[in-house]
Parts: structure tokens; sequence; C-alpha cells
């Protein structure tokens, strides 16, 4: 991290000063130390650690540092990424601006981000799991990276004044208090944007809800070795639906045969078998997977201090967005 970066900080415990200890003005190793606590954060790789190494998100590191690139736009060739950031958090340019990022996984939507903020704002990127270890965004003083829990964030309060929070919300144990927490970092007037599991009429249909409850114990390298051979086996079955149904029609089939099926991405085969590695393994080992109902997502929202509440179907289920009061 960057030593100015530092002012940006807090105790997670007590919210107050933390003190440096490190060589540079990057710091690669050293401590944030806590003197009211008496608690020491280490700083490894570059990265302030503020959560234990192992936690209920580890299934997301081992998938995220498999994959370090694979959902990059730079990686896949089409801008699924990009395009999801701005649908999705509907944001312009904010130069100088401070955007939290929670949840970042491989940091595949932070790019887009600091495109936002320019030269003289920051992204704050967090992760629980050592997935921020997998993220490749250059380290710059416009990013701090950060691996820390939605539940305690090592920040001042209302010091951000946006924040996203993609594909985790419905992964942590309690999506309300998730959503407190990331709003209370939030100044009167930023804005929230998250995304939620949908509980539905298609829900019971979903293949994965029936297998999840077994597969998230089997030892993470097993799962993913047993997936990737699952998809080359299932493939030609994909091809067949995909050539003989309508694509309405194929990708649901697809994903309740559990081959996640991202054609309409427009990859190309060898791409569209590296998602479904990775998708394969993403809906059937995390910790915690609970579906909402859209209107559960707009009363978090609005109890969470929010005001012009707008919640509709969109990515990963519903959207969500807000104003902080
Ligand atoms: C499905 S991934 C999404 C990653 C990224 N936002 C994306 O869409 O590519 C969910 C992420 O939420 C993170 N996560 C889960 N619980 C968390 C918590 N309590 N604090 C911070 N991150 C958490 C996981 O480690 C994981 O990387
Ligand atoms: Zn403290």
């Amino acid at each position: 991290m960057y030593k100015e970066h530092v002012k940006i900080l807090a105790c997670p415990k007590c919210k107050g000063n933390l003190e440096l200890f490190g060589e540079g003005e990057f710091v690669e190793n050293g401590s944030l130390e806590c003197k009211k606590c008496n608690v020491s954060y280490e700083i490894l790789n570059g990265i302030p650690r503020f959560v234990e190494s192992s936690n209920y998100a580890d299934s997301f590191g081992f998938e995220w540092n498999m994959h370090k690139k694979t959902q990059y736009d730079s990686a896949s060739g089409v801008s699924a990424s990009r395009t999801r950031f701005y649908k999705e958090t509907r944001w312009e340019k904010c130069e100088g601006e401070i955007i939290l990022e929670a949840g970042c996984g491989s940091g595949r939507f932070t790019p887009y981000a600091l495109e936002l903020v320019g030269d003289s704002g920051l992204v704050i990127s967090f992760d629980y799991s050592n997935a921020v270890d997998a993220a490749s965004n250059k380290p710059s003083k416009n990013l701090l990276r950060i691996q820390a829990d939605i539940f305690n964030l090592p920040l001042r309060d209302e010091s951000c004044d946006k924040c996203f929070c993609f594909g985790v919300l419905q992964h942590t144990p309690s999506a309300k208090n998730a959503i407190k927490s990331l709003v209370n970092s939030l100044r009167g007037g930023g804005q929230f944007v998250c995304d939620h599991y949908p509980f539905n009429k298609n829900t019971p249909f979903n293949t994965k809800y029936y297998v999840r409850p077994i597969a998230k114990w089997i030892p993470h390298r097993a799962l993913y070795n047993f997936g990737k051979r699952y998809v080359d086996f299932m493939w030609p079955i994909f091809k067949f639906n995909r050539r003989f149904f309508s694509p309405f029609r194929a990708n649901r089939l697809n994903w309740r045969l559990l081959i996640p099926d991202y054609t309409s991405e427009g990859l190309d085969e060898e791409k569209l078998k590296e998602w479904a590695y990775l998708d394969f393994f993403d809906m059937l080992s995390p910790k915690y997977d609970r579906p909402i109902r859209m209107k559960t997502l707009y009363r978090f929202l609005e109890e969470a201090g929010l005001e012009n509440v707008e919640t509709n179907p969109g990515y990963n289920g519903w959207e969500g967005r807000g104003i902080k009061k």
C-alpha cells in the first residue's frame, strides 16, 4: 500500500487511527498498528490484511487464484465486465471521488471504477478471501487494495462517495448487515448499488440448490477437478442444446444440467469452456448461497438508511440502489 493511504484506513475494532510501519513510499511488507486496541495488522505483498488468513470465503480465494484473468475483458476478448459495470452502476465520470468496491474477487470491475475517478480519485477494493492476491490491477496511488471483512470495515464511517457490491451479498451470512456496514462507509448523498441472487418461482428448479449442500464439503481441489471433467464430458450435450433449441431454452437447460452457459456474452468456444469450469465451481462451493425476494432486498436497502431506493430484475437476479440519507 502507498503510505499516503493510511489516512483513509481506520482500526476495524475502534475506528481509531492506525500507525504505519514499513519502508518506502509503497510498503510491500510492514504493519498497521492500533495503540488503543493494542493490535497489529500485517501488510503482506503490499496488501493490508485485516482478517484471519483462512475464513468462510476460502473457496473464492481458491477459484479466483485459479482464474486470475478469466473474466477480465482484456483476457476474454469481449466487454462483458465493462458493460455490466456501467449498466449496473449507471455511473458517469466522477473525478476525485472515492469508490468502494466490496468483494472484488479477481478485480475484473476495478479498471472501470479507476476510469471513473481519474487521476485525482481513489478506488478502495477489498475482499475477505485471498482473491485480493489474484487481483492483477497494477498498484497505483489511485488504488488501495485490502483484505477485509464486509462486516468489520477498516474505514472511517462516511468516508466514501460511492460503493458497489456485485456478486457478493448472497455469499455472506447476512446480506442485511453487510448492506448496513457498506452504507455506513458512505457520506450523506453517497450512492450505493448492489445485486443479489433471486428467490422466485424458478428457484426450486435451480439444480445447484440441491447439489451444493453436499458439494460445498468436498475439498476445493477435488471439486474443481471433478467440475472440469464433468464440463468436458457434458460439452457435446451443451452444444447439442445450443444447436437444436432456442437460445432461451438452451441456456435454461444447460444451467439446469449444471453446465454454466455464457454463450450470450459472445465468447469463443475455448473461453466458454473456461468460464464454465470457473462457474461450475463457483455455484457449488460457497459456504453461503441465500437467494432472497426482491421486496426483501428493497427492505434491506431502506433499513440501511438509503433513500430513493430502487430494485429491479437485472444482473445476478435483482439489482438494488439508493442514496445515503
Ligand atoms: C462471486 S465472487 C464475486 C467477485 C466479484 N465481485 C465479481 O463479480 O467478479 C464473491 C466475492 O465475495 C467475497 N466475500 C464473501 N464474503 C465476504 C465478506 N464478508 N467480506 C468481503 N468479501 C466477501 C468472496 O471472497 C468473493 O470473492
Ligand atoms: Zn483499535
